[in-house]
């Protein structure tokens, strides 16, 4: 099987949409040079095993296969052992396999008998946050059955993951029959599980050169994914085929991963530094967040980078869909949508009272009352399966902004399965870096999320951070309060 993607963005176009509202294919064009300039350092920095000396993500697609059988055989080690499997990790070391939970499992794998699930564990995240009632309810579920646990964390030193490994083993420790781990080289994560004497130890590498946020094709996502009987192969051969696409082509146009970064940087220079991922099947929020994360992690730098958005359709047409019509005129649409559903179509059929209901309606006259209340008013759409409605509904909102010369555009793949979605993931790891390139950051480093961390460990009293928590408390001190308390002030 072969990666297929339709990357359409005729509505980015000025000519479609406007020229004060849409972007010139002479603007495209001019990104050429400092693009092939980026793609040079690119491929120079492959060496001859096809490893890149900075892009660590880039190799992934042929080192972790090698790395699969013993996946697979912790996973099957660890299917025997419980029907609960929790997966703590933040961030990147969260949002990956959320993604793909969430966009290749059944909707309520959890609630299915194990045999629906090919005998594997019912899946919970936790570690991503410290909400004390998301926690306690866990630990209600949980309380009382085995369990497998997978312990997320590249640096072994994030709050939210270790509190949450704490409260397990305190809590649960004894119902846990198998204990995972993924993290970097030599990390006090690392040293402290092997220290334990655990039940069916298995510790896994996360490259040190992969980010977080890339490190959904490593053990981080990897792992995961093989304890919902996914087939993590083609996960890799959908990045594999992208990656080979996207080295193979220099031309901006010809180049997805360029051309989306290139669009995105034109738009963001415009004005337009708010981007909304439409995703037009619900299997595909997660996929949404995990690229909020990489886009925003990677170029919210220097007083710049655009916002990401993840926004369901249609759900959200009933909620932020006006504003995309017909507010402010700063975003970019990126729609993302799969022509073939994986299950089987579900269609409403022609009724009875839908013959009763055309005739009213093909009548010259207004229906009355109580001919209006003997229908459900619906019969124009029976035979149509929800897929069907679905596209209709993409065709519709893309004509609809369009229209109101709304900028956007759409990457259409044939199906949701491993194969594409890795591919999707490689897409849009590799059009960050390049985005940032383009706008003259390092899409790499994080400078910013450490802020909120130091005042947060010093405040908890973490020794050598006492400046941090003394100097958050001042801050605080030091604000002018604005505060209406209502109940008391009024
Ligand atoms: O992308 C990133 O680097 C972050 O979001 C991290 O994944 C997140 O902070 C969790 O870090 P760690 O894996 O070190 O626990």
């Amino acid at each position: 099987m072969a990666v297929e993607l339709e990357f359409d963005y005729s509505n980015l176009m000025g000519s479609n949409v406007g020229l004060q509202h849409g972007l010139q294919e002479a603007e495209i064009a001019a990104l050429q040079p400092l693009v092939d300039r980026i793609h040079k350092q690119l491929a120079d920095d492959i060496d001859e095993q096809c490893r890149h000396r900075e892009l660590g993500f880039w190799d992934l697609p042929h080192t972790m296969r090698e790395e699969l059988p013993s996946l697979q055989a912790a996973a099957e080690q660890f299917k025997g052992l419980a029907d609960a499997h929790l997966i703590l990790g933040i961030g990147g070391s969260y949002l990956g396999a959320r993604m793909l939970f969430d966009g290749l499992c059944h909707r309520y794998w959890n609630e299915l008998p194990a045999d629906r699930r090919g005998g594997w564990p019912r899946i919970y995240f936790e570690g991503n946050g410290v909400d004390n009632d998301s926690f306690a309810d866990l630990l209600d579920r949980l309380g009382d059955q085995p369990l497998t646990v997978h312990v997320v964390s590249k640096s072994g030193e994030t709050l939210e993951t270790g509190l949450a490994f704490r409260a397990v083993r305190q809590r649960l420790g004894d119902q846990v029959k198998g204990w995972a781990f993924t993290t970097g080289d030599d990390t006090r994560v690392d040293r402290f599980c092997r220290s334990l004497d655990l039940p069916n130890l298995q510790v896994f590498r996360l490259p040190d050169n992969v980010g977080g946020r890339d490190s959904v094709l490593t053990p981080v996502g990897l792992f995961p994914a093989a304890m919902m009987g996914l087939q993590l192969d083609q996960l890799l051969d959908g990045a594999h085929q992208m990656r080979d696409c996207c080295h193979a082509n220099s031309h901006i146009t010809r180049n997805p991963a360029y051309l989306y970064a290139g669009l995105q940087h034109l738009s963001e220079l415009a004005g337009r530094n708010i981007s909304v991922m439409a995703v037009w099947s619900k299997a595909l929020e997660s996929f949404g967040l995990w690229y909020d994360q990489l886009s925003a992690e990677s170029l919210g730098k220097e007083g710049r980078g655009r916002t990401p958005l993840t926004a369901v359709c249609t759900r959200e047409l009933h909620s932020r869909g006006q504003q995309h019509q017909a507010g402010s005129r700063d975003k970019v649409i990126t729609n993302l949508f799969v022509r073939e559903p994986n299950r089987e179509k579900v269609r409403t059929e022609d009724d009875p009272g839908d013959d009763a209901e055309r005739a009213i309606y093909a009548s010259e006259r207004i229906p009355t009352a109580e001919e209006q209340g003997r229908t459900d008013g619906y019969f124009f759409a029976a035979g149509r399966s929800f897929a069907a409605v679905n596209e209709f509904a993409f065709m519709a909102t893309d004509s609809a902004y369009a229209k109101d010369q709304r900028p956007g555009l759409s990457l259409t793949v044939p199906r949701l399965d491993e194969e594409h979605l890795g591919a999707l993931i490689f897409l849009f790891e590799l059009a960050t870096v390049v985005e940032g390139r383009l706008m003259a950051i390092n899409p790499l480093n994080q400078p910013g999320v450490q802020a909120y961390k130091d005042f947060l460990t010093g405040l908890l009293g973490k020794p050598g951070l006492e400046a941090y928590r003394d100097e958050c408390l001042a801050l605080r001190a030091a604000t002018k309060g604005y505060v209406l308390n209502v109940g008391s002030d009024i």
